[in-house]
Order: C-alpha cells, then sequence, then structure tokens
C-alpha cells in the first residue's frame, strides 16, 4: 500500500489560465490543463484552434500574454511575476511536421549535436545516441545520411535528437501528418510504444481525431483559443460535452425531432416525416427534457434490421447506396426527408433499394433553444 501512495503520479507539466494575442486575434484563450509524467497529452482542434501557439508558448517560442507554465516542478513563465526562462532552458525536447534533420550530418551526429552543444564527453555521447538508437529501432544506422533513410526513419532520428537530452516534457506539432498512410499508422505505435519506454511526457498536438484517439492517456479538445472539453479518449468520443465535440470527434447524423423521454433513460422521438421511434439511451437532456430539437446520432449507433417482424419502436427505412469498407458497410439510408448514414459490421447487407427497420440505439439530443449537450468547459 505505501509502495502504492509513493508511486503517485508527478505532474510534469502545468499550463494555467494561458492567454496569447497576435492584435485583435485571441489565439489562446484562457487554456489550463496539466501533463502527468508518463502521459500521452493531446491537442486536438481544427487549423487555427491555437494548438501550435500553446505548444509554442510552452516551449518558449512565443511569449503569452498572461498566465503561468511550470515544466519539471520548475516555474518557466508567469506573466505576474515577470518570469520567461528561454526555450534552451526549459528542457524540452521538439520535433515538428518539418523534422528538420540535418541534411549533411550522419544520424549519429544529427542526434549527438545537442548533446556536443551542451558539452557532454565523447564516452557519454556515445553511450546516449547508442541507447537512443536502440530505442528507436535503428541500431546499425549510425553512419547513414538523412538522403539514405526513408520518412519514417527520418522522423525518428529527429525524435531521438529530441529525446537523447533526456527532456522533461516533448513536445510534438503533427509530427506524422507528412508520412504515408500505412507509416503514419506505425508510426502512431512506435511514438506510443517509445513514450510509455522512457516516461517521458508528451505534449502532442494534431487535427486528426483518429491519431488522438489512438495515443493519448487524455485529450483537450480545442476550438476557436478554448478548451472545450479534457478528457480520456473514450470520454471525448462517447460524452461530448459541447455540439463542437460531438461535431469535430466523428461523423454525426443530426435528425429534428420533437423529443420525450422516458424514466429509464431512453426517448421517444417524433421525425419530421411523422413516424415515431424509440431511442436506447440519449445523452445530453439536462437542457431539456421535452421539446424540438435535434438529435445527433453516430453511425454505428444505428442497426438496420429486416422489416418483417421489426421490434416495435424501429422506423422504416430505404439503403439508397452501399459501400463496402472491409471490416464495415457503410449505408445511406432514406427515412423520409431524412439521409442517414449507418455503419454495420461487414455481415449484415441490405442490397440498395432494399426496405430496412432503422434502430437508433443511442444519441445525444441538441435543444433547440441553446443548441447546447451541456456546460461548456473553461
Ligand atoms: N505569428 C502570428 N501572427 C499573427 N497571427 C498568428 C500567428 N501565429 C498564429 N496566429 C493566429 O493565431 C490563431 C491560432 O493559430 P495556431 O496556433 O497556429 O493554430 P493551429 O496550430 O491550431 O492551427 C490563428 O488565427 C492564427 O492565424
Ligand atoms: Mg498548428
Amino acid at each position: 500500500m505505501s509502495d502504492m501512495a509513493a508511486s503517485k503520479p508527478q505532474v510534469k507539466v502545468v499550463v494555467a489560465g494561458l492567454t496569447k494575442r497576435f492584435g485583435d486575434v485571441v489565439a489562446v484563450n484562457n487554456v489550463s490543463f496539466e501533463i502527468m509524467e508518463n502521459e500521452f497529452f493531446s491537442l486536438l482542434g481544427p487549423s487555427g484552434c491555437g494548438k501550435t501557439t500553446t505548444l509554442r508558448c510552452v516551449a518558449g517560442l512565443e511569449s503569452a500574454d498572461e498566465g503561468r507554465i511550470e515544466i519539471g516542478g520548475r516555474l518557466v513563465y508567469a506573466s505576474a511575476q515577470g518570469i520567461n526562462v528561454p526555450a534552451n532552458h526549459r528542457s524540452i525536447g521538439m520535433v515538428f511536421q518539418n523534422y528538420a534533420v540535418w541534411p549533411h550530418m550522419s544520424v549519429f551526429d544529427n542526434i549527438a549535436y545537442p548533446l556536443k552543444v551542451a558539452g557532454l564527453r565523447q564516452q557519454e555521447i556515445r553511450n546516449r545516441v547508442e541507447r537512443v538508437l536502440a530505442m528507436l529501432a535503428m541500431e546499425g544506422l549510425e553512419d547513414r545520411m538523412p538522403n539514405q533513410l526513408s520518412g519514417g526513419q527520418q522522423q525518428r532520428v529527429a525524435l531521438g535528437r529530441a529525446l537523447a537530452m533526456n527532456p522533461q516534457v516533448l513536445l510534438l506539432d503533427e509530427p506524422l501528418s507528412n508520412l504515408d498512410a500505412k507509416l503514419r499508422e506505425m508510426m502512431r505505435v512506435e511514438l506510443k510504444r517509445i513514450q510509455k519506454e522512457t516516461g517521458i511526457p508528451i505534449l502532442y498536438v494534431t487535427h486528426d481525431q483518429t491519431e488522438a484517439l489512438a495515443m493519448s492517456d487524455r485529450i483537450a479538445v480545442m476550438s476557436g483559443g478554448v478548451i472545450h472539453q479534457l478528457g480520456r479518449p473514450e470520454e471525448i468520443y462517447n460524452q461530448p460535452r459541447t455540439p463542437f465535440v460531438l461535431d469535430f470527434i466523428g461523423v454525426v447524423n443530426y435528425i429534428p425531432c420533437r423529443i420525450a423521454l422516458s424514466a429509464d433513460g431512453g426517448a421517444r422521438i417524433l421525425l419530421p416525416d411523422g413516424q415515431e421511434a424509440v431511442v436506447g439511451t440519449v445523452a445530453g437532456t439536462a437542457a431539456a427534457a421535452h421539446g424540438a430539437g435535434q438529435l445527433g446520432v453516430r453511425p454505428e449507433d444505428i442497426d438496420l434490421l429486416d422489416p418483417v417482424g421489426a421490434p416495435a419502436g424501429t422506423v422504416k427505412g430505404e439503403v439508397e447506396f452501399r459501400s463496402f469498407l472491409g471490416s464495415t458497410y457503410e449505408y445511406r439510408v432514406r427515412v423520409g426527408e431524412l439521409a442517414l448514414r449507418v455503419q454495420t459490421g461487414k455481415n449484415v447487407h441490405f442490397r440498395e433499394g432494399a426496405r430496412v427497420a432503422v434502430r437508433i440505439n443511442h444519441g445525444h439530443f441538441l435543444a433547440a433553444e441553446t443548441g447546447a449537450t451541456g456546460q461548456r468547459a473553461s
């Protein structure tokens, strides 16, 4: 028991009330989060939402206007006290999208460079570079020049250079977006493995929700300079707290309807064409128990059934279009005036033109008055 208490995770990075303006643009607006040791933490949001600016403020490449930043227990930025430690004294490692490996230096020299600058002894440099190469599964490639490496290997060299200094935190800004799809997926797993092996926390920036969901311990979803929601990937996906998060993470059908909740957490909804559907569970109903609005439904939360003997609570539809995606089918199903996207397992197949019974298993209710599923995170 006491061992458990002793190994209570440590906070490695604190960002509190961070604000950064460019003229009239508030790029980062009162953003707060903490990153724990050994944590993979992502900032996720569309282009222009303030991810890079937040990262650059943590790195010390950008001077914030307000707030406080701690790295490894050390205050590196505080607007109130006028503290602003320069980037090269913040104990960070960084990798960007355009992984800048130096083309005229070998793999060894690329990784060794910051160690030489830091004045480490020859033998220590050799030891560290070898350790990093082993970790990156790049042993034996130390004499290669960058143009003799694949894109993925070059990206590893950039990562190795950031890791060699044993930083308090790794800052990664869309590091995989220049790689092709297969390699990107492989590097996701690699990055996660390296992170868990070294225990060095990662602050990861991406606009790619799949990437963030796959790799992160926790995700902060950003839009317009603010964090909408911060939580584990499952929470972000299953319990979106704002319409923006619902919409940005994954695919959503918006079904205009009138809703009447039932005691068991489900609901009856009246569709525009007059059909009534029973929905298994409904989230985001705090705003309104009854009334008009929209039900946001993900494609995998809809089932297609044989219309003959279909259970009560299903509605009638017709398959307009079907595409086979390998492990799943994606359908477009017409229900009155609605065209719903539906995803099913590969063993459920209805032909185009087939009549089907549509069952909605789960939805997020957005009341017409507020358009919100819940409170906005600050
Ligand atoms: N150096 C800069 N000068 C002026 N505006 C900037 C600068 N850097 C970023 N911005 C603005 O700040 C906002 C956030 O940008 P950024 O942090 O790069 O977003 P993201 O990385 O999420 O795409 C955008 O509106 C962008 O145009
Ligand atoms: Mg960016």
